[in-house]
């Protein structure tokens, strides 16, 4: 399946990081950054940042996601927050299962599959986050534990609530320590996290999930994990704190492909941010358009005197070859607006 037909996202992790004051200077500065985006926009914040985050980015195209949620919809739960709680403040994600999580807090599978089931319930978009330790890479079993966390972690979730998840691969040993997976291994893991989703609930839902990389990921080296096939976008955590690196890695996820700068320039040609100038006065345009015009009948002429008098092809020519280039040239320039993706296509000369 072409991945341009699936949700693209890139999704910041602020993790315990930015006071309600500095969420907002943040928010304040990523909005604008992120305009043009032809990608979903997420920005995963404390508990905390919630609502001042969902204030500075009302009416923007940033979305809004929490790091955690509890599987209870209320109760003695001393310090815990619940989905329904995070639905009503008007969230949309919530991270699930991050590998901080299950090293620093005693998640496991279990509580996860709890948490995005609540999840969920209330209406919320998880995002489940799976990914191998470094020894188990070293001891080679990175696929079996990717294929037990995906199953435990989505046991009991319908292929429809499926829909509304989305998965990122984070591979412990590349989270916060400056080493990215290769673009190889990201690709190899994805690609397996699809065939297992495949396997449970079908091609058409697998082909249809984002699955997002997350380790490490920078402007320097996110064109790269994007270029994949089954790498949908990333989990980006210290490089969400930082608008350059967060925009950068928005931009090099948009030129990650061919298929991907043409979905992009037609989304923006849907949106009205890209202008169609003709490049030539209302003058030059008809008189382009009768010479064309004049061609084409000249060209009927020859079609038809090709099949009777060969040699009445010659003056023929001759005309054609003397009408003024520049009169049949009208050149179409498409001119992505004035913002950074600014870039000039194409010009196509008729002539
Ligand atoms: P870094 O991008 O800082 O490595 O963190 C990744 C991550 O954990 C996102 O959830």
């Amino acid at each position: 399946m072409d991945k341009t037909k699936r949700k693209a996202i890139i999704a910041g992790n602020w993790k315990m990081n930015k006071t309600p004051s500095e969420a907002k200077a943040l928010l304040e500065a990523v909005v604008p950054a992120v305009k043009d985006a032809d990608c979903e926009v997420i920005a995963c914040v404390p508990f905390v940042d919630l609502s001042v985050a969902l204030e500075t980015t009302k009416g923007s195209n940033v979305k809004i996601g929490a790091e955690n949620c509890h599987w209870a919809e209320s109760g003695a739960f001393t310090g815990e927050i619940s989905a329904l709680m995070l639905k009503e403040m008007g969230v949309e994600y919530v991270v699930l299962g991050h590998s901080e999580r299950r090293q620093y807090f005693g998640e496991t599978d279990e509580t996860v599959n709890k948490r995005t089931k609540a999840a969920l319930a209330a209406g919320l978009k998880p995002i489940v986050c799976v990914g191998e330790l470094l020894w188990e890479r070293e001891c080679d079993i990175t696929e079996e534990v990717i294929a037990r966390q995906i199953k435990l972690d989505l046991f009991n979730v319908t292929a429809d609530e499926l829909k509304n998840i989305v998965i990122a691969y984070e591979p412990v040993w590349a989270i916060g320590t400056g080493k990215t997976a290769s673009p190889e291994q990201a690709q190899e893991i994805h690609a397996f996290i699809r065939s297992i989703v495949a396997n449970k609930y079908g091609k058409e839902i697998a082909d249809n999930t984002s699955i997002l990389y997350g380790g490490s990921c920078k402007p320097s080296n996110a064109k790269e994990l994007f270029a994949n096939p089954d790498v949908d976008g990333g989990l980006i955590g210290g490089a969400a704190l930082k608008v350059a690196d967060f925009k950068g890695i928005i931009d090099a996820f948009i030129f990650s492909s061919p298929s991907r700068i043409a979905a992009t320039l037609i989304s923006m040609c849907r949106s009205g941010d890209i202008f169609i100038h003709t490049g030539i006065t209302l003058a030059e345009t008809l008189l382009s358009f009768i010479l064309v015009l004049t061609a084409g009948i000249l060209l009927a002429i020859l079609l038809w005197a090709s099949d009777t008098v060969s040699g009445i092809l010659e003056p023929y020519l001759v005309i054609l070859n003397s009408l003024p280039k520049s009169a049949l040239a009208p050149v179409l320039i498409v001119w992505l607006g004035n913002n950074p993706k600014t870039i000039i296509v194409t010009a196509i000369s008729i002539a």
